[in-house]
């Protein structure tokens, strides 16, 4: 862990694989997996009664009725417990008198008469009635709340706390208004205290987690994300973004004769270009896998007005996005668009890698625009189909993300990653609609699949995902031997093999061995780091968890990504806080 500042709460996406791994006690799938895997506990979560038990246990059942107004929200109620008002006249039964009444107060919606009613209670009971106390600051604390009173809320509730620490509605309460207050790191260890003490099942402790988490996730991602080195991502990986463009120019070798017509518009304006243009060295530089010459390379080209122009522009965008600099990258994706006379090829490619770019940054009403817009001037595109069928998972659109995977399909026949893309969405409709019919026929189109398509690891991988969510492990662990067999150097099938072997036989050591040769064959493989971080959280060991999960947030490749992480690390860190506080743990592996 870093010695400055420790990891805090973090961002975006966090929650839900957070939530995932505490809540469902299973391990994660990234991805497209990862979207299907959330929407599933999604559901689940909905599934909770969302109501809040009372804290004390004892004697103060909240009863929901009596709280009348309709439009207040669960957990808004005092401890409104009125005992017998008969005769007895001790300190203690004249502060639960002074109690009653200011729930009648509270109900009635006099809340500054409630308040000193309650403020009454609390003169009147002797300091050793602690659980009794607790609940009047609790109270008062309420009646602030409604009025809107932070502060006064907080101290309340730092009142009742301290004499009853597991006292679930008063962590509630001061964790809201310490949200109200921005205090969010303060705010994340209160309701991470909650979930943990209601076991994951509240909605609304969750939900507030979830917010804080992804607050602080982006604001620290926001700032880390500006400062960091730029990284080129391994070959592996430049190879594989490459492959998902088929009808592409700037990733295609030159090939002589290829490019003479589109140059001979430009020659008249274009100036002498001399054969060591720089974008020809740009692309020498690519086939011999030297990639950190490219984008210079491509400035002298576009600097030099030569006639690949438009070429070194999105390829200088291209690795922009892959070494992660989107801000790098916009400017010159969005000349290349605007380029009328330009090659429709590569203002079509250049829209696909600005709406994913958009698409990182969570804007889908851009992102879909820049898909339409490539579909539009570029019908025949299979990669723009393809992406925007990608696209369309992420939305959770899935009929129109099958019917532009159907598209590429017709456009590329051979296209195996379009279908057993296709087949993944298919496979994700059936399953979350429980239509057990349609998951045997999106099944049998993974095998089908397969057999056509031999040699395309992604189909084994996808089909590798469905069969673990289906509890076919054994034959889940084959198709992913056959990705390792395809493809020896990706890191990431180790880390899903890995997983399965956790969730399978929960083989945490064979997991964590395979995660680990992951990181050996490729020490920038985030999504080992993150994988650990998270399987560390299940075991309890946070400060490993937080090591782990700050190694991930140094190689994030987009903000969106770190902020994530973020929301991870600070997930992991506000446990430990608590776990030291109040000595409370969620549940382990
Ligand atoms: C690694 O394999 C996964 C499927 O398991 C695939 O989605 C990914 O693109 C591959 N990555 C690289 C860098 O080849
Ligand atoms: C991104 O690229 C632009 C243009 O080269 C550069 O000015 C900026 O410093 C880069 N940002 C980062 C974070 O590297």
């Amino acid at each position: 862990m870093a010695s400055s500042k420790p990891v805090e709460p973090q961002s975006g996406t966090g929650l839900p694989r957070w939530q995932l791994a505490l809540l469902v006690g299973t391990p994660i799938v990234l991805g497209v997996g990862a979207v299907y895997l959330w929407n599933r506990s999604k559901t689940k979560e909905s599934k909770g009664t969302g109501e809040r038990k009372t804290p004390e246990g004892s004697a103060s059942p909240v009863q929901g009725q009596d709280c009348q107004d309709g439009s207040a929200p669960a957990g808004r109620e005092p401890d409104l417990v009125t005992e017998p008002t008969m005769t007895a006249n001790s300190p203690l039964d004249r502060a639960q008198a002074a109690k009653n009444k200011g729930n009648k107060y509270f109900k009635a919606g006099k809340y500054e008469n409630a308040i000193q009613c309650y403020t009454e209670a609390i003169a009147l009971c002797p300091t050793e009635q602690k659980t009794d106390l607790s609940t009047f600051y609790q109270n008062r604390a309420a009646a602030y709340e409604q009025q809107m009173k932070w502060t006064e809320v907080v101290q309340d509730c730092c009142q009742a706390v301290e004499m009853n620490p597991r006292y679930i509605k008063a962590l509630f309460r001061r964790a809201k208004a310490l949200e109200k207050l921005d205090s969010k790191k303060a705010c994340l260890e209160d309701v991470t205290a909650v979930c943990i003490l209601e076991a994951f099942q509240n909605q609304q402790s969750m939900l507030l987690a979830d917010k804080v988490l992804k607050q602080l996730g982006k604001e620290k991602a926001k700032d880390k994300y500006k400062n960091r080195e730029p990284m080129m991502p391994s070959p592996q990986f430049i190879k594989s973004y490459f492959s998902s463009f088929t009808d592409d120019i700037i990733s295609q070798p030159l090939q002589k004769g290829e490019k003479k017509d589109e140059d001979k518009d430009k020659e008249g304006e274009a100036a002498d270009v001399s054969e060591s243009s720089g974008y020809l060295k740009a692309k020498q530089y690519m086939e011999e896998e030297n990639y950190d010459k490219i984008i210079s390379e491509c400035t002298k080209e576009v600097e030099s007005g030569g006639r690949y122009t438009a070429e070194a522009l999105l390829l200088r965008a291209t690795f922009y996005l892959l070494i992660g600099n989107a801000t790098g990258a916009q400017p010159d994706l969005d000349r290349v668009i605007n380029m009328q006379d330009a090659n429709v090829k590569l203002r079509a490619n250049a829209l696909i890698k600005r709406g994913s770019m958009y698409m990182q940054q969570q804007q889908p009403m851009l992102s879909t625009q820049d898909f339409n817009m490539a579909a539009d001037i570029d019908t025949r595109n299979p990669d723009v189909y393809h992406h925007r069928g990608q696209l369309k998972i992420l939305l959770d659109q899935v009929d129109e993300a099958v019917g532009d995977f159907d598209e590429c399909i017709v456009l590329r026949p051979d296209s195996a990653l379009a279908q057993a893309q296709k087949c993944f969405a298919l496979y994700r409709q059936a399953y979350t609609g429980n239509n057990p019919s349609q998951v045997q026929i999106a099944m049998d189109g993974f095998e089908d699949v397969i057999r056509r398509f031999p040699k395309c690891a992604e189909g084994y991988a996808l089909y590798a995902q469905a069969l673990t969510d289906q509890q076919h492990f054994g034959k889940a662990d084959e198709m992913y031997d056959k990705c390792i067999e395809l493809e020896p150097d990706n890191a990431t099938t180790y880390v899903h093999k890995g997983l399965l072997q956790l969730q399978w036989k929960q083989d945490l050591d064979l997991g964590l061995e395979l995660i680990g040769k992951a990181i050996e064959i490729d020490n920038k493989c985030d999504f080992a780091y993150e994988t650990m971080g998270t399987i560390e959280v299940q075991r309890g060991n946070l400060d490993r968890a937080i090591d782990m999960f700050n190694k991930a947030i140094n190689l994030a490749k987009s903000e969106m990504e770190m902020a994530h992480l973020y929301s991870l690390c600070d997930a992991a860190y506000a446990q430990t806080e608590v776990a030291r506080k109040y000595g409370l743990k969620p549940p382990t592996l």
